[in-house]
Order: structure tokens, then C-alpha cells, then sequence
């Protein structure tokens, strides 16, 4: 069966609430498709208004991280329940820049990802390697790792349903974007790796996307490539030219 593509805008700490609406409410009739999953990760604060404002349209309004504990002493976290309350559906879990200022590891997106599967939230896992990784040559070995930790005890019927994002640190924000070949050849040893850890039927359900500078003129390309299933989107996600990366065809 053919995976539906599934394309996301990661607003990361840009657009207060007021603003999340005003955007919400542009981008709605340009986004409106059947031919993709639609979903906006917005910071914790505009998830509501998000929401508001979303209704009746197309559009999923997921979050860019959360805890993987229930509750409890965890000053400025917030919680699975908390989401699942108002109806988030995605969240991305170990985005680089979480890792990077944050000090995210591959056992916390881990714990992360099994707290958000307990909770019927989807994650999009985030791997990606840094240019000095690239450049040594070690690019795969280091996604296979990052991938293998953050799966340990996921069971193939969750793995099935969970998206994957490669997003070379590189290439975050830069408008340096992967070349073609290299999102590829990326996004297919993921699914090589996800075949490998559970099994053949596993690997084809999975959806991987590939982040990193996405653009209305790369995104057509990107996307057509097999084993890429749609973007996690950062700046171009903020602009009306998201419309034109949703409807990439
Ligand atoms: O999660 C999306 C991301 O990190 C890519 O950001 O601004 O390069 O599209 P950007």
C-alpha cells in the first residue's frame, strides 16, 4: 500500500499566540489537500488557538516536544496527558536543536518516544548527522545508532505508525539543502535499518520525511524520491510559501 505523505511545519520559538492564529488562518484554505497529512508542531502556548483556529480544516496541530514523565516536579515541562488533553496527535521528539541546547540524548528521545506511543501520540523521531560526521564518512553508522536507541522496545505495530525525520544538522536553517541523492540515499538506510530491527512490512508502513531548508522549489523533488515521505519544515513553514511545499506536485 502506498504511504500517505506526511508534511509538518516545526515553527520551533518563533509566533506568539495571536500571531499562531493569524497564521493558522492564512495558511488554511492553502494547505486544504487530501493527498497528505498536514501537521503544524507550534509551541506549547499556541497549541490551543492553534486549535482554535485550525477547526474544520485539514490541518493536525502537534507539539515540538514533551516530557516522558506523567507528571510531578518538573518545572517548565510539560506532560503527555497535558497534550493528549486538548487532542495533539504529533509530536516531534528529539529534534537536533533539543539535543544541542538541551541536552537531549538518544536514551531520552528513547524514553520520549515510548511515553508518547503509551499515550496514542505519534512521534516524528528526529535523526541527523553533523557536516564533520559527513565529512568523515560517517553519516549512515551514525543514523543507524540514533535510530536502533530510539526504538529500543517500540513494537513493530508502533514502529509501523511512527514518522521518522532526517534532518542533516547541516543543512537546518542554513539554505544549504541536501542534495537529491543524499536525502535519499539517507532516508532508505533508515528504512533499511527499521527492516532490519523489526521486519519487511514494518519498514514499508513506516514514514520517513526529510527536514533541512526545505523550500517551495526543492520540496517537488524531495518528495518524489522513494523513500521520502513528505518534510519536517522549519522557516518555510512560517510563510504562505508552505501552501506551495504542501502542494508540491
Ligand atoms: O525541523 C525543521 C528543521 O529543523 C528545518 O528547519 O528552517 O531549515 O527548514 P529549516
Amino acid at each position: 500500500m502506498a504511504r500517505k505523505k506526511i508534511i509538518a511545519g516545526n515553527w520551533k520559538m518563533n509566533m506568539t499566540p495571536s500571531e499562531a492564529v493569524e497564521l493558522v488562518n492564512t495558511l488554511k484554505p492553502l494547505v486544504a489537500t487530501e493527498d497528505a497529512d498536514v501537521v503544524f508542531c507550534v509551541p506549547a502556548i499556541d497549541i490551543i488557538p492553534a486549535m482554535e483556529a485550525a477547526k474544520g480544516s485539514n490541518i493536525h496541530i502537534g507539539a515540538e516536544n514533551m516530557y516522558y514523565e506523567e507528571s510531578g516536579a518538573y518545572t517548565g515541562e510539560i506532560s503527555p496527558k497535558m497534550l493528549t488533553d486538548v487532542g495533539v496527535k504529533y509530536v516531534i521528539i528529539g529534534h537536533s536543536e533539543r539535543r544541542e541546547y538541551f541536552a537531549e540524548t538518544d536514551e531520552t528521545v528513547n524514553k520520549k518516544v515510548l511515553k508518547a506511543f503509551e499515550h496514542g501520540i505519534t512521534p516524528i523521531v528526529c535523526c541527523g548527522e553533523s557536516l564533520t560526521q559527513r565529512e568523515q564518512g560517517i553519516t549512515i553508522d551514525w543514523i543507524r545508532q540514533q535510530i536502533k536507541i530510539a526504538f529500543l522496545n517500540v513494537t513493530a505495530a508502533q514502529a509501523a505508525s511512527s514518522v521518522i525525520a532526517y534532518e542533516p544538522i547541516w543543512a537546518i536553517g542554513t539554505g544549504k539543502v541536501a542534495t537529491t541523492e543524499q536525502a535519499q540515499e539517507v532516508c532508505k538506510a533508515i528504512r533499511d535499518c527499521i527492516a532490519e530491527i523489526y521486519d519487511d512490512a514494518t519498514a514499508a508502513a513506516i514514514r520517513i520525511q526529510y527536514g533541512g531548508s526545505v523550500s517551495a522549489s526543492s520540496a517537488s523533488e524531495l518528495f518524489s524520491q522513494p523513500d521520502i515521505d513528505g518534510g519536517l519544515v522549519g522557516g518555510a513553514a512560517l510563510k504562505p510559501d508552505f501552501g506551495k511545499i504542501v502542494n508540491y506536485k
